[in-house]
């Protein structure tokens, strides 16, 4: 192709990866009984009387023949954990189906599980699309979830996130400052969430700064005090050598050597057990605050807030990986 026509060809891509478009997997069974299938988002509805789907397929697809002969097809909508799959269906000559726990539907086309819709399709007409095929299916029977769909968009994958309605009076600005206010909004959300973790903290006879300490070294055990100090800065709570001694005499702690800042600090079971509770009981907290926020509004929600968290870093050092459950 020359320069100029595959600069244009380029940004013809771009231009339609403009249009978000859901993913699917369309799957058949070819006449040797193989199964067949790739990740296609060009699929699109077609007709609610009766119901018809479309989609197209390149003509130098490998699973070309196999779709040109098959009575039947099945369209899968991804979910939006279903990005692997959605990798796997687009290489070619990969195994495609294998481990993959299949259903069976009309002319034994797998169907996969776990989609957020599936289309079972009698082939109906196919037509000339330049370099693809389409194919226009009659829909003989479909099942859906509510699961939240995978999303494509400008050549990435991404997550559907609802827009909030438009207020009426939207010409209006917004009289409350607080109600949009980040460290309003972070800060009430932050003590909300803490409200219930306190009074297991309460049972345990633990303080907040105790907590800190107790769940930094249920991530890495056996640190001085100067790191324990440097971990928990950002929180505004100073780790001292009497707030470790605390945690000794209730039990929870171990401290190794003299009363200077290179102390070292290991739990004790009583502590890591202390530990594997409180964080079940605050993975409870979590799970209960998020309960009405989709798949995609939470993931989308923490990568904010990571990247918050980057851009006030006040440099706290990285946590080494978790060792709760060793
Ligand atoms: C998000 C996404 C959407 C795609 N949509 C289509 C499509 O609509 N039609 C098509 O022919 N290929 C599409 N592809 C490319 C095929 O999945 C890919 O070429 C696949 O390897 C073809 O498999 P086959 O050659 O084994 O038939 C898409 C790929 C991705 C990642």
């Amino acid at each position: 192709m020359s320069d100029d026509r595959e600069g244009h060809a380029r940004r013809f891509r771009s231009a339609l990866g403009a249009f978000a478009t859901g993913v699917t997997i369309v799957t058949t069974r070819d006449e040797q009984g193989r199964d067949i299938g790739l990740t296609a988002n060009s699929f699109n509805s077609v007709s609610l009387d009766p119901p018809m789907v479309l989609w197209s397929l390149a003509k130098n697809a490998r699973s070309l023949p196999a779709f040109l002969a098959a009575p039947h097809f099945a369209v899968h909508v991804l979910a939006a954990d279903q990005e692997e799959l959605s990798l796997r269906f687009a290489t070619r000559g990969s195994e495609k189906f294998s481990g993959l726990d299949l259903e069976r539907g009309p002319s034994q086309v797998p169907l996969l599980r776990g989609c957020s819709a599936r289309f079972q399709c009698r082939t109906a007409f196919r037509h000339e699309g330049g370099d693809h095929v389409i194919f226009v299916g009659a829909v003989e029977s479909f099942d859906h979830s509510d699961r939240q769909p995978l999303v494509f968009h400008g050549g990435r994958y991404a997550l559907a996130v609802q827009k909030e309605p438009v207020p009426l009076d939207s010409a209006e600005p917004d009289s409350s400052f607080s109600q949009d206010f980040l460290i309003y909004l972070l800060g009430r959300a932050r003590f909300q969430l803490f409200l219930s973790l306190r009074r297991d903290l309460e049972q345990h006879g633990l303080s907040e700064a105790q907590w800190f300490v107790l769940s930094i070294l249920g991530v890495s055990d056996d640190r001085t005090v100067a790191e324990l100090d440097r971990l928990l800065w950002y929180t505004g709570q100073r780790v001292t050598y009497e707030l470790l001694a605390s945690l000794t005499a209730a039990g929870f702690a171990d401290l190794h050597g003299s009363y200077d800042p290179n102390a070292r600090v290991t739990l004790t079971g009583t502590g890591r057990r202390a530990v594997i509770e409180l964080v079940a009981a605050a993975k409870a907290a979590e799970d209960h605050a998020e309960r009405n926020l989709g798949t995609a509004e939470a993931r989308v929600l923490k990568r904010a807030l990571r990247a918050i968290i980057r851009e006030t870093d006040p440099g706290a050092p990285p946590l080494p990986n978790p060792t709760y459950f060793e």
